[in-house]
């Protein structure tokens, strides 16, 4: 079958036309058939061969690690799914280290040795192929209703674990108050938050550096929420619009802008940072300033990475809500569908929201 991989040490991308077909073995395993499969800014740096690694002994990694597919067999041991239901996959998988307590307590996305795997990312093959094999615990299942959209799962669970450490750490506020979100990118990560932010019951402010009129400035205004473009706005202007600052929720990657916006966080704000920057020089910033506010403003920066089940659950329940509430905003994410043997033309220029490799219907 299919898949589509990226060979570091020859520096390029193609497709393998005779990988094989994995075998469901495992009583407590399920094979899907994958139906489209996301691209993200990670695959763009595996791509880029500065990021992802091959499972050992492949001097390939098949790519994918957001995808959704459907049930075509499962084990007798496995009880939650059957053939025809929709399933999402995990992406990583835990570290052998007896004592990584998170690791061996199911919360592999807090593994604190780095020896976790990642499917289509480190040391697993990914999802960019025609069928896959996983055990039933990885998989959650989705409902059809959101069949078409469902690949925007995985990059919703980055939000949604965000969300859950956000109501945690604001349990320290006895009344509860944590209105005003400020998003900050309107790529497909920052758009997805919004939805869940704003679904949530925030006041959204999505700040990004497309104009008004861009695709995203619009779905931002049919979620209900606001659209500030940084370049008719600046960030002290944008902070007035908005008040008190009360959470920020970076899916830009861009590292001055996250730090510079810091400096804007209000009393008793939480600053949640979730993109990966590459390595670049330093740049000025106000240290005195950030730690000042920090301490006399009682705020907290929390950076987060990967998702668990429970982040994996409340994002299937959110969208499938966002897609009943605002269908044509969550259609317009999806910019760009693929056939395998072109999987490289989104991963190579980046145009539109969201692009997919669509694997079947
Ligand atoms: C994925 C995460 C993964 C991270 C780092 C992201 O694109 O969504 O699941 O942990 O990359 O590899
Ligand atoms: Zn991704």
């Amino acid at each position: 079958m299919k898949a589509a991989a990226v060979f570091p040490d020859k520096k390029s991308l193609g497709v393998v036309n005779d990988f094989p077909q994995p075998k469901l073995t495992d009583a407590a395993g399920v094979k899907l058939r994958i139906l489209s499969v996301g691209v993200c800014g990670t695959d763009r740096e595996i791509a880029s061969f500065d990021y992802g690694e091959p499972p050992k002994g492949f001097e390939y990694l098949v790519l994918g690690h957001e995808t959704v597919g459907e049930v075509v067999e499962a084990g007798p041991e496995v009880q939650n799914l059957k053939p025809g239901d929709l399933a999402i996959p995990m992406v990583r998988r835990p570290c052998n280290h007896p004592d990584c307590v998170a690791c061996r307590s199911g919360r592999q996305d807090f593994c604190y040795t780095g020896d976790y795997k990642e499917r289509g990312i480190k040391e697993l093959h990914g999802f960019m192929t025609e069928f896959i094999v996983d055990e039933a615990m990885y998989m959650n299942p989705v409902p059809q209703t959101i069949r078409d959209v469902a690949v925007l799962v995985e990059p919703l669970t980055i939000a949604e674990k965000g969300l859950i450490q956000v109501r945690e750490i604001q349990q320290r506020l006895p009344w509860g108050r944590t209105r005003n979100g400020v998003v900050l990118g309107a790529g497909p990560v920052g758009l997805l938050g919004a939805m869940a932010m704003k679904h949530a019951g925030f006041d959204v402010f999505v700040y990004s550096r497309e104009p008004q009129t861009s695709v995203s400035a619009q779905i931002v205004k049919k979620i209900g929420a606001t659209y500030i473009s940084s370049a008719e706005k600046s960030i002290d202007q944008m902070a007035a619009q908005v008040g008190n600052i009360d959470l920020v929720y970076e899916a830009t990657g861009a590292s001055q802008l996250a730090f510079e916006v810091l400096e804007a966080l209000g009393s008793n704000g939480l600053f949640v940072l979730t993109g990966v920057p590459g390595r670049h020089g330093p740049v000025d910033i106000n240290t005195a300033s950030i730690m000042r506010n920090m301490v006399l403003k009682n705020q907290c920066v929390l950076g987060t990475v990967n998702a668990g089940k429970d982040a994996f659950e409340r994002a299937i329940s959110d969208l499938t809500g966002f897609y009943q509430k605002w269908p044509e905003a969550v259609d317009a994410l999806i910019t760009g569908r693929y056939p395998i043997d072109r999987f490289a033309e989104p991963i190579e220029n980046q145009t539109g929201i969201k692009n997919i490799v669509q694997m079947a219907k």
